[in-house]
């Protein structure tokens, strides 16, 4: 896809924004927006063009999406252990699923970039001081001090090196032996046998176990071969902060096209998708495979507009579609969306992200969300497919390496008095290690019934 004429990478700044930020010394901005302009980029093309042929497989049911990680990284989260932590439960949930449903599981991490969140309230006010909004560590601090709050460039230059040093300790576990199957399978050996959550899955477990055995049988040597010891890891985040992300957009000297080489895949947050938006016309010209988030307000109208505006040659992986509807809303919202989508031929990608429709308050105060609505969303999102007959072909979900608790039950069945324990989360509440792992062996469940129904898209 050559980028469309009377697109340029600042054409968004011509259009309205949502979610801007309002930053107080331009000048600054444009020196620190000219220096990252200047700095190496941090995937490359070809790892683009990779993910999107693998998602173009999951759009024909031939591959199944795992997205997770933080809901926005922290400044104060970037050492290793932080990293290691959250690539082991995602490699973890990715060996479940992918025996479960037959087919590869692509990872793609909300990692090395996903520091901006999006706010309801540009201000908040607390005895009578009124200061921004947090919008995340590329932009302010979360304490509520003038100072903090101020947006600072020199946020968005700490937002890459942290990124570029994530990336590069992921690069490395994910090929220099951290990743490899039979360790894997040893950590999901060690949930199952080990913990009470665990203890359910003992049958899957045992017949990865089986099946592991039965390649070693067959003279294959596990700890030798390539395809075991390494994955294809790929990282994502919204692309929320457009002067960062125009920065590090280059052009591919292969095919011409633009790449905003800051992260593999970005995506469109559901506050920001407006048809004339900026974040829709800087997302339509970069040709990396791009997320549309689609939550409950999403009509079929609005919806073929965007999805006939982000992928107009209809290209299969180009346009993952996560549904984030809420547990009450997905069976009535979803179904008209996949069925319009599907009469006009879209090859679009379905994903669940059952986290972000099912926030709330909690007593306490703190923002939470239960194991248990999570898990009704997951299973109404396979439902629906099965009734379509469409390939359910993902899942987006908001997760840390960390024994925290900010979401409320699970196999250990947290409460609401344990929130305090440990709730570390800057923004929405993550499912910690146990939980999430519990959540992939429920998925990979649904999985399998799905896989040997046989249900495909298309
Ligand atoms: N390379 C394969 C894959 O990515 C198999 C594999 C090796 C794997 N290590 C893994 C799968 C860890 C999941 C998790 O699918
Ligand atoms: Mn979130």
């Amino acid at each position: 896809m050559n980028p469309p004429s009377e697109w340029r990478s600042d054409s968004w700044r011509e259009r309205p924004i949502t979610q801007g930020v309002t930053w107080p010394d331009p000048a600054h901005l444009a020196a620190v927006e000219a220096e990252l302009a200047g700095k190496p980029p941090l995937v490359f093309a070809g790892e683009a063009r990779r993910l999107q042929a693998h998602l173009a497989d999951a759009v024909a049911g031939r591959a199944f999406v795992l997205q997770a990680g933080d809901c926005a990284e922290s400044f104060a989260e970037g050492a290793a252990d932080f990293i290691r932590d959250k690539l082991k439960v995602i490699l973890q949930m990715a060996v479940a699923l992918t025996y479960a449903g037959g087919v590869p599981v692509i990872k793609v991490g909300r990692i090395a970039g996903q520091f901006a969140k999006p706010r309801s309230e540009s201000f908040e006010e607390r005895d009578g001081l009124r200061l921004d909004a947090f919008r995340g560590h590329i932009v302010n601090g979360e304490a509520f001090t003038a100072e903090e709050r101020r947006p600072n460039p020199d946020r968005l230059l700490q937002a890459y090196h942290q990124s570029v040093a994530t990336l590069n300790l992921l690069r490395a576990f994910t090929t220099g032996g951290f990743a490899s199957l039979t360790r894997v399978h040893a950590w999901n050996q060690e949930f199952v046998t080990n913990s009470p959550e665990g203890k359910r899955y003992e049958l899957l477990a045992d017949d990865i176990e089986r099946a592991m055995t039965f390649m070693r049988s067959c003279g294959i040597d596990l700890a030798d071969d390539h395809a075991l010891q390494a994955v294809d890891f790929y990282t994502s985040h919204e692309a929320l902060i457009l002067p960062y992300e125009q920065a590090l957009t280059r052009r591919d000297s292969l095919t011409g096209d633009f790449y905003d080489c800051s992260a593999h895949m970005l995506w469109i947050g559901d506050r920001t998708r407006q048809i004339d938006g900026a974040h829709v016309e800087f997302l339509r010209g970069v040709a990396n495979p791009l997320g549309l988030k689609v939550g409950p307000t999403t009509t079929v109208e609005g919806l073929r507009r965007l999805v006939a505006v982000l992928n107009p040659n209809n290209v299969p992986g180009r346009l993952t579609l996560i549904s984030r509807m809420g547990r009450d809303r997905i069976n009535e919202s979803l179904p008209p969306l996949i069925e319009a989508l599907r009469e006009d031929g879209s090859q679009v990608l379905w994903t669940c992200d059952p986290m972000h429709g099912n926030t709330y308050k909690a007593a306490g105060g703190q923002k939470t969300r239960h194991f248990d609505d999570v898990i009704v969303e997951v299973s109404q999102f396979f439902a629906v497919h099965q009734s379509l007959g469409t390939w359910p072909g993902g899942l987006h979900i908001e997760l840390t390496g960390d024994n925290v608790t900010e979401c409320l039950g699970g196999g250990s069945g947290l409460e609401e008095s344990d929130l305090t324990t440990n709730y570390t989360s800057i923004c929405d509440p993550r499912l910690n290690a146990t939980q999430s792992l519990d959540m992939a062996f429920l998925v990979a469940e649904l999985l399998q019934r799905t896989a040997t129904s046989g249900a495909r898209s298309l």
